[in-house]
């Protein structure tokens, strides 16, 4: 298998744990381990009797529930469970896609969701949006790109990196495409219920389309990516098989403790979203005052879902050595554009508590 260095993750490898002030988290604030076991009363005491063998190969069945409780569509046998939303981009593709095989992947991604499609050995086109369109959804250029041998389709709304939003109608017909020729939709939901405005959410595709594959976890709108859990829901049983006897060769089954935790905050899973779309709300205007002030260095497509957002920068310098310096000198860490094959560009997150602090470190920095 060939695959190209994964961009994004190598650089926040490199940083994140070296800047003392994340400005470009994908994540929202997250919780801690008390924090759960306190949303039910015997939550502490079962953590600490559970057994930690081997849990079953699709997810335990509590889990499995929880997640299906999520959905309007779902039974627990329509669902998978992974190490997180990474696992199902590897496997889903791996499992759905090879040589001979076609596939159209919204540009700009999250990397491995353009980078793993093309490591199978499929040709992968790209949908890409555009700043200058104000990241619009070109439904017709999408139509333009499909052809006999188009296996799948994958999209990422709210979208990692520009934080834009398809509206209803775009999502619906996009689903008619997909059905009108019998493509596997592959919807990368992760940071869905981080929608600004709770109007503009979308169905989950799995709900909409029987050969839809929608993927989360609870990573972004929930908080907790350190317990690594993510999920796959489709209700075509043939879909979420093949995936299955992938995992068997990467993780087998998830552990054990994140699996109790995760459907423990799954049955509590709107408190959670809500509390997570709430600082990201809280926090937009701040973002938005200070990218106002440095109106000559930055330019936006205010986003419309999720914690982050995909401004350009003006001026003819590296803005990725840029981005290294202020996280060496300020301490404050943005990701630069090229992760993105998006030079001009400059990542922010406005999902932590700390972004103030963060933004207020910035400005002094840059004087
Ligand atoms: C669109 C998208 N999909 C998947 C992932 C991977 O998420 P996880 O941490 O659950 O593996 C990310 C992480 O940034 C993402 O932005």
């Amino acid at each position: 298998m060939e695959i190209r260095p994964f961009a994004i993750e190598r650089f926040y490898e490199r940083w994140e744990f070296r800047a003392e002030l994340m400005l470009s988290s994908s994540d929202c604030e997250s919780l801690s381990v008390s924090d759960l076991l306190a949303l039910e009363p015997d939550a502490e005491e079962r953590l600490r009797v559970l057994d930690l063998g081997y849990t079953e190969v699709p997810g335990s069945l509590e889990l499995r529930t929880a997640v299906a409780g999520r959905y309007e569509r779902a039974q627990p046998q329509d669902v998978l469970t992974l190490a997180a939303a990474e696992e199902g981009i590897f496997i889903a593709y791996h499992a759905l896609l090879g040589p001979g095989d076609h596939a159209v992947v919204e540009a700009p991604a999250y990397g491995s969701a353009i980078d793993v499609a093309r490591s199978t050995g499929a040709e992968v086109s790209l949908w890409r949006r555009h700043h200058e369109d104000g990241w619009a959804y070109d439904l017709e250029e999408l139509e333009s790109l499909l052809r006999a041998d188009t296996r799948l389709i994958y999209v990422n709304s709210p979208h990692n990196p520009t934080g834009s939003q398809m509206s209803r109608a775009a999502f619906e017909r996009l689903v008619e495409i997909a059905r009108g020729r019998s493509i596997i939709l592959f919807s990368d939901e992760v940071y869905r219920g981080l929608e600004h405005d709770p109007a503009d959410r979308l169905p989950p595709a799995s709900d909409l389309y029987e050969r839809a594959i929608s993927l989360n976890s609870v990573s972004k709108a929930y908080g907790l990516p350190g317990l690594r859990i993510g999920w796959l829901a489709s209700r075509d049983p043939a879909l979420i098989d093949r995936v299955r006897e992938l995992k068997l060769y990467t993780t087998i089954c998830s552990s054990a403790p994140s699996e109790l935790l995760v459907a423990l905050a799954l049955r509590h899973g709107d408190a959670l979203v809500e509390r997570s779309r709430r600082l990201v709300v809280s926090n937009l205007p701040l973002l938005d005052a200070f990218l106002d002030r440095r109106h000559d260095l930055f330019d936006w497509v205010r986003p419309k879902a999720g914690p982050i957002g995909f401004p350009r920068v003006a001026g003819a310098f590296d803005v990725q050595a840029w981005c290294e310096e202020t996280a060496m000198n300020a301490g404050v860490l943005l990701l630069p554009g090229a992760v993105y094959e998006e030079p001009r560009h400059v990542r922010f997150g406005f999902g932590r508590a700390s972004l103030p602090q963060a933004l207020e470190r910035l400005d002094a920095h840059l004087g």
